[in-house]
């Protein structure tokens, strides 16, 4: 199989986990006969440095010629005094916006060799198999107005949850979709008490609820859901939910896998073109230093080789490799406790050795 890839590693630790996740698809790429080609193209705050704008031309040229995308993270202090729309997490907006990037999906598995790498109690996150789907082209962090004002000597801000009827539809179908290829159960998670846009998002689960009658449908209040994620998260099966309220969430649930490193997404379009990026940051405090866990960014190269290419076994093969290294007790810094880290590069290797050494 041939395919063009447009990687797009960004600032912070993108380029070290993006050049670990480029790694091991020349691993899956040599082993099973695929012809992988890279292109890479610039976002975030390198975009701004180099042509004075968070997502160039360029960039979404090079994205819409490829079979998918695979982005590192944007942001770091550097352009943290910037204007907003010179900020690098515009890029990262734009980006989803102009592809129609609607829905990111963030699994959330348990890994029973890193079971002590948890804050929580073991017995609490045995077992976690979760999805998080993430409405991420609407909700608060593209409503308008979003602006500061100054009127009669009073300086406001405002930002808008705003979300059209059809995008809650949209986002709710594929979630009922995926729960009934899972254990058959939604919770869509709002805040119906106090905001009228999560009165309409009840309403449209119930209405799409009515087309799969072998799913159940549950509503939480967001503020519980942050609660019982860490309390009991085996009821959950797939949670579907507002663009900001997914994006705290799911940060929350990382901790129930030891590590916001660990936790992969991919972002689907209806056209086809998808980009698959790590949930974590840029993580300037650690970047540099070749320290930063490449797991979630390579985790999202193994979704691209399911979901974009139909490559299940490549793709169960990535996971697989990474499952042994972590059983065979190798750990990043994130992840290693008081016994001695692996840096990124070595655990690149590592994660390519197995690859390439399995028949
Ligand atoms: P962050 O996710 O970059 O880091 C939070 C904490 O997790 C830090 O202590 C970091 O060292 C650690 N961490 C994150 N990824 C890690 C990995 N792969 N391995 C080991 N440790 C890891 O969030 P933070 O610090 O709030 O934001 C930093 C910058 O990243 C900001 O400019 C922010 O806007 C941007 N950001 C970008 C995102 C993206 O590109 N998708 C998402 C979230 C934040
Ligand atoms: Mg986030």
């Amino acid at each position: 199989m041939k395919k063009n890839i447009a990687v797009l590693p960004g600032d912070g630790i993108g380029p070290e986990v993006a050049k670990g996740a480029v790694e091991i698809l020349g691993a899956i790429g040599e082993r099973y006969g695929h012809k992988f080609t890279f292109r890479y193209g610039q976002i975030g705050g390198s975009a701004i440095d180099r042509h004075g704008n968070p997502l160039p031309d360029e960039t979404l040229a090079l994205c819409r010629q490829s079979d998918a995308i695979l982005l590192g993270a944007v942001g770091g202090p550097k352009w943290d005094q910037n204007p907003p729309e010179y900020r690098p997490e515009q890029g990262l907006l734009k980006i989803r916006k102009e592809l129609n990037l609607y829905a990111n999906m963030r699994p959330i598995n348990y890994y029973a060799s890193l079971l002590e790498s948890s804050p929580l109690k073991k017995e609490i996150i045995e077992e976690t198999d979760f999805l998080i789907v993430r409405e991420l082209t609407g909700g608060l962090y593209f409503g308008k107005p979003s602006e500061r004002t100054y009127r009669d000597g009073m300086e406001a801000a405002v930002d808008t949850l705003y979300y059209e009827r059809e995008e809650v539809k949209r986002i709710m179908k594929l979630a009922f979709e995926l729960a009934s290829t899972r254990n058959q159960k939604v919770t869509s998670v709002d805040k119906a008490n106090v905001l009228e846009s999560s009165r309409m998002w009840r309403e449209v689960a119930e209405e799409v609820a009515k087309d799969y009658p072998e799913v159940t449908l549950e509503h939480m209040l967001v503020d519980n859901a942050a609660m019982q994620l860490i309390k009991n998260p085996r009821q959950f099966d797939t949670i579907v939910t507002e663009n900001m309220f997914g994006d705290i969430l799911s940060d929350e649930a990382s901790v129930l896998t030891g590590s916001l490193g660990m936790l992969p997404s991919a972002s689907l379009s209806e056209s086809g073109l998808h980009l698959y990026e790590p949930i974590h940051g840029s993580a300037p405090d650690i970047a540099g230093r070749n320290k930063a866990n490449p797991i979630a960014m390579i985790l999202s190269s193994a979704s691209m080789l399911r979901h974009s290419f139909g490559l299940e076994e490549e793709a169960d093969t990535v996971e697989q490799a990474v499952r042994s290294i972590l059983d065979s007790g190798r750990r990043t810094a994130d992840l290693a406790g008081s016994g001695i880290p692996y840096s990124t590069s070595e655990m690149v290797e590592a994660i390519k050795e197995e690859i390439l050494q399995k028949d």
